[in-house]
């Protein structure tokens, strides 16, 4: 049996709907901007209940116009979790500063407990990341950027859909970031990103960013780029939304099946404890296994299409380690040797979810 991973094929099989509006779209020559941008940005201020959002081309482009929104230049630091994607730490490089890796705690969330200890003078933001989907301890991290009056830009490329208690991930500092890479929970047939906020002055001032730093066809106020999103893109992202509760719904569905019975193998697999006043995204359904590396193969030599995300973390990468660094990260780089990541899209059949289970019970010789 196969049990894929990517589930795209499947998410766009019937694209009458999208085809359609697509058709509509080249008709208007709509194609910079335009009310297809303008749709986007509306509908999901009112999904996550903020009042302003900014659409762009990527996840990594709103990470950077979140930070340079905020000043962040040449000679600041920004304190982010060593258990992230390259682009978290890459848009801080961008920026002209200094990424500075907090290490994970058991639910691989950047450990909250650890931040005051890496805040220097020349720190200026704080960016927690939604690792996997997952919810890092939001509410406290936003006391200790309080405390040491520090911004917040939130890493939430993998959690569209999720929630903490009953707000969106991505509404709880400065701005909030946000990803539709093919693989993340709402699906661009390419990429697209956006940025939200409630601030007035850091939105007047992204949305021309993005703009070139126009302030009329005629006219700019400052050095701007071009990271609109495609009005092609907008199309598909609007169909992902209307889906997207019962997208997570269901991954949840998966996610506690697999937890339940794959809990079941004690000492052999360790499952992250879940906060039932959150909804994870499960963008990644990662667990730590024993005898990682065989359980990968067998896995996949099995049909099952598990992967790790990362065998070689971001602490350990070669531009990240030009830098000093006081701390090492080293529950990360101990989890890249566990950590399983396991299809748990909205596609798997209950057989689909079923065969993972023998499969590992049959890899442990569990019975
Ligand atoms: C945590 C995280 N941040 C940022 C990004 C960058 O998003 P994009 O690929 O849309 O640029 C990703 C995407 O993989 C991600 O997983």
């Amino acid at each position: 049996m196969k049990v894929p991973f990517n589930y795209l094929n499947f998410e766009f099989k019937n694209n009458k709907k999208i085809i359609s509006e697509w058709k509509k779209l080249i008709r208007s020559t709509d194609y910079t901007l335009g009310k297809y941008v303008y749709k986007v940005e509306k509908k999901f201020s009112e999904y996550f209940d903020c009042k302003y959002v900014i659409a762009v081309n990527s996840g990594t482009d709103a990470l950077i116009l979140a930070l340079k929104s905020l000043g962040v230049k040449p000679g600041d630091e920004v304190i982010t979790a060593a258990n992230t994607f390259y682009a978290t730490a890459g848009a801080i490089v961008a920026c002209g500063a200094k990424p500075v890796l907090v290490d994970a705690n058991d639910n691989y969330q950047i450990d909250e407990k650890l931040i005051q200890r890496h805040i220097t003078k020349k720190t200026k933001v704080i960016i927690p990341v939604y690792w996997g989907g997952a919810i890092p301890n939001i509410k406290l991290i936003m006391k200790i950027a309080k405390k040491n009056k520090l911004k917040v830009v939130e890493d939430s490329c993998m959690a569209i859909g999720g929630k903490v208690s009953s707000k969106h991930p991505g509404t709880f500092g400065d701005i909030g970031c946000f990803s539709f890479h093919p693989l993340k929970t709402i699906n661009a047939i390419g990429d697209a990103g956006m940025i939200c906020t409630n601030n007035k002055k850091i939105y007047d001032w992204a949305i021309k960013y993005r703009n070139h730093g126009m302030k009329d066809r005629d006219n700019i106020d400052y050095w701007g780029v071009n990271m609109r999103m495609q009005p092609l893109q907008c199309v598909v992202v609007l169909e992902g939304l209307k889906r997207i509760d019962k997208i997570i719904n269901i991954r949840n569905k998966n996610a506690k099946f697999l937890d339940k019975n794959l809990g079941k193998l004690k000492n052999l697999v360790k499952i992250p404890k879940r906060d039932k006043n959150n909804t994870e995204t499960f963008a990644l359904y990662m667990i730590r296994a024993n005898k990682r590396n065989n359980l990968l193969k067998f896995l996949n030599n099995n049909g099952i299409e598990a992967k790790i995300h990362y065998p070689k973390p971001l602490c350990l990468q070669k531009p990240y380690l030009k830098y000093k660094q006081k701390y090492i990260s080293k529950n990360v780089i101990k989890q890249s040797s566990e950590l399983i990541t396991l299809p748990v899209h909205q596609y798997l059949s209950k057989k689909q979810l079923k065969f993972i289970i023998t499969k590992f019970f049959e890899f442990y010789k569990f019975t």
